[in-house]
């Protein structure tokens, strides 16, 4: 399986991924988790995308292209991956085009998760995330049991910084700028599977298995 997970900051692109991994163990490539790592411990590539990060701005082409590179090249894509977060703009998914070229891999599918801005913005301030094992949790629809720690690994729960409604609307004013062209562009590819992600998690993960499964 060689999927891409489109859409809006909030449509649950974490979530899903995580399910699916789970179910099928393909590898799951979040390009916000590898810079949230980097700016974590500090290296360039953390300090060069920080206050992109930080202000719900996208981190340049040139930086994230760089860095998909050398992620599409290790040993555990070769069973196949999930990328989430990634292409973003229409010069990510050229990029990403001849980056599959050169490694002779083709993809089975993009799905877009469909939903409204203002879901994203109720699920988005209600988000947190575990600092261990970066599991998703949302504090109504998706509570821990263990309260303020982490249910798989008990690591703590936190609120990411670009979580608060200020950035998530600058987030969600760039994904309709930026980002939703490529529905047009993988649509007119005729690899796009649209999704409606304002259902529960479990109905959105039936969808997507039923689409993936009609294609193959
Ligand atoms: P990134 O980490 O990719 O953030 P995002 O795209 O804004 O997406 P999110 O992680 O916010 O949302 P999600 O769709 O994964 O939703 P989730 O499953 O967590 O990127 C962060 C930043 O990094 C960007 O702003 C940019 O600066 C930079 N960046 C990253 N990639 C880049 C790129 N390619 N190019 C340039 N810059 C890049 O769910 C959200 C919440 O809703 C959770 O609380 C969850 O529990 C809940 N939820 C999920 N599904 C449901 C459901 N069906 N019903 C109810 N609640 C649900
Ligand atoms: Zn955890």
């Amino acid at each position: 399986m060689r999927i891409i997970l489109v859409g809006p900051p909030g449509a649950g692109k974490g979530t899903q991924a995580e399910k699916i991994v789970a179910k099928y163990g393909v590898a799951h490539i979040s390009t916000g988790d590898i810079l949230r790592a980097n700016v974590k411990a500090g290296t360039e590539l953390g300090r060069k995308a920080k206050s992109f990060m930080d202000a719900g701005a996208l981190v340049p082409d040139d930086v994230i292209v760089g860095m998909m590179r050398g992620r599409l090249a290790e040993d555990d894509c070769r069973k196949g991956f999930i990328l989430d977060g990634f292409p973003r703009t229409v010069p990510q998914a050229e990029a990403l085009a001849s980056l599959l070229a050169e490694l002779g891999i083709t993809l089975d599918g993009v799905i877009l998760l469909d939903v409204d801005d203002e879901t994203v913005v109720k699920r988005l301030c209600g988000r947190r995330m575990c600092k261990k094992c970066g599991r998703i949790y949302h504090v109504v629809f998706n509570p821990s049991s263990k309260g303020d720690h982490c249910d798989s690994c008990g690591g703590d729960l936190y609120q990411r910084d670009d979580d608060r409604e200020a950035v998530i609307r600058q987030r969600l004013a760039v994904y309709h700028d930026q980002t939703a062209p490529l529905v047009d562009y993988y649509g007119k590819a005729g690899f796009l599977l649209r999704v409606d992600a304002a259902e529960t998690g479990d109905k959105v993960l039936s969808r997507i298995e039923a689409m993936l499964e009609r294609r193959a």
